[in-house]
């Protein structure tokens, strides 16, 4: 590419807001082509270090995280990317979500992984499907990344989405991946029970809990070190439902739980974008359905962790369990908010790249000025 990420970046910044003028199917093809190449260049990326201050360093589960801000899951699928985000000023690297089959991910037509920009609106549609290399080529990947001082790493996962796979095999290759990316030296690992984009229908409770109770009797208990793993759920998920969720969890053995993954809930969202966005968001959901991520879930995301924590504080736990806030993450005074809400680690991915478009690699730098800056 003969442009920098970052120039492109600024480019798109002036240009996506004209691209709702434009017709949806021709935004969706040009974004959802674009991202991949973009993608592959960003991760290549070398910018200067930035510095952590120390008033960010929080210690969750016996490790230092230099700041409690990382990437959410999807953006590293391939697990590069490690020296660019340490170097931005993260709190950590998540690579993933890999599932034990290699996955191409969703295509239709010649729309590859389509995806839809909504900037106005701070939001984006995606149906990708869980592209990945697999676990065993990125634990390996992992295995060999220099970890700066204060960045841990971390692996997404998943069991194998489909109705052509028994269950059981499913779960037997997600422990064969989950020993993988401990043997890999993984600093954590978050389990992805939320993906709205695959061929994976939806599932009860009693089944949620069939599957984490096989993960626990044949991973958590065996781990050979206290790796921790927290387990990924939909901003969808009902309000009622936490309390179980979370006991569920925490008699499980898990060490914590990440609200959470896109919505699908698209008459919500609809009625939150910018209007000039919302034919292009039609489409979208009219073709492909998908996942929406960003603004819209900024409420739903601080309640179900605020809620979280609440029942956690009614619970004598004798180990640490932690709280991840993930959605609609945009600027120091969510990564605020998130931590006053009781969330130990927040994760972002449609307000980075926002960032990212405004800032370029010192997004992560401005974000800490702000944080120290006192409220207008
Ligand atoms: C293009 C794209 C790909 C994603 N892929 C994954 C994934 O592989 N695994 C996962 O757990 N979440 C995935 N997500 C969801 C994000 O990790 C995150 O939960 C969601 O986008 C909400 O955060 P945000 O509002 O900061 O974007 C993806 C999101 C986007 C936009």
């Amino acid at each position: 590419m003969w442009l920098s990420t970052k120039a492109v970046a600024s480019l798109d910044r002036i240009f996506r807001p004209i691209t709702s003028w434009m017709p949806p199917k021709w935004t969706v093809k040009r974004y959802s082509n674009g991202r991949n190449a973009f993608l592959e260049d960003f991760v290549e990326e070398r910018p200067d270090r930035v510095k952590v201050p120390s008033l960010h360093n929080v210690e969750v589960w016996g490790l230092k995280f230099r700041s409690p801000l990382l990437n959410a899951a999807g953006m590293f699928k391939t697990g590069a990317g490690y020296e660019l985000v340490a170097r931005q000023g993260a709190g950590a690297f998540l690579a993933g979500t890999t599932t034990a089959r290699p996955r191409s991910g969703n295509r239709q037509g010649e729309l590859v992984h389509p995806f839809a920009p909504y900037p106005r609106s701070g939001a984006a549609s995606n149906w990708l499907g869980l592209p990945n290399p697999g676990h065993r080529k990125v634990a390996r990947a992992l295995a060999r990344i220099r970890r700066a001082d204060g960045c841990p790493v971390g692996a997404s996962v998943s069991a194998d989405p489909g109705k052509d796979i028994p269950l059981e095999k499913k779960l037997e290759d997600l422990v064969v991946g989950l020993r993988l990316y401990e043997e890999g030296r993984v600093d954590f690992i978050e389990i992805n029970e939320s993906c709205p984009n695959t061929e994976e229908g939806e599932s009860t409770f009693e089944d949620l809990e069939a599957r984490l109770t096989y993960l626990a009797g044949n991973f958590l208990a065996q781990r050979r070190r206290p790796v921790p793993v927290v387990v990924k759920f939909s901003n969808d998920t009902e309000l009622s439902q936490v309390p179980r969720l979370l006991d569920t969890l925490i008699n499980l053995g898990f060490d914590g739980v990440n609200f959470g993954n896109t919505t699908t809930k698209y008459r919500r969202v609809r009625k939150e974008l910018s209007k000039s966005e919302v034919k292009l968001f039609d489409f979208f959901v009219k073709k492909f359905g998908g996942g929406v991520s960003g603004r819209p879930l900024r409420e739903s995301s601080l309640y179900l962790v605020s809620f979280a924590a609440e029942h956690l504080s009614g619970l004598a736990l004798n180990r640490e369990f932690h709280i991840i806030r993930t959605g609609g993450v945009e600027t120091a005074k969510d990564l605020k908010d998130s931590l006053n809400a009781g969330a130990s680690l927040v994760q972002w991915y449609t307000g980075y790249f926002g960032a990212f478009a405004r800032q370029g690699h010192e997004l992560y730098q401005k974000l800490y000025e702000d944080y120290s800056k006192p409220p207008e």
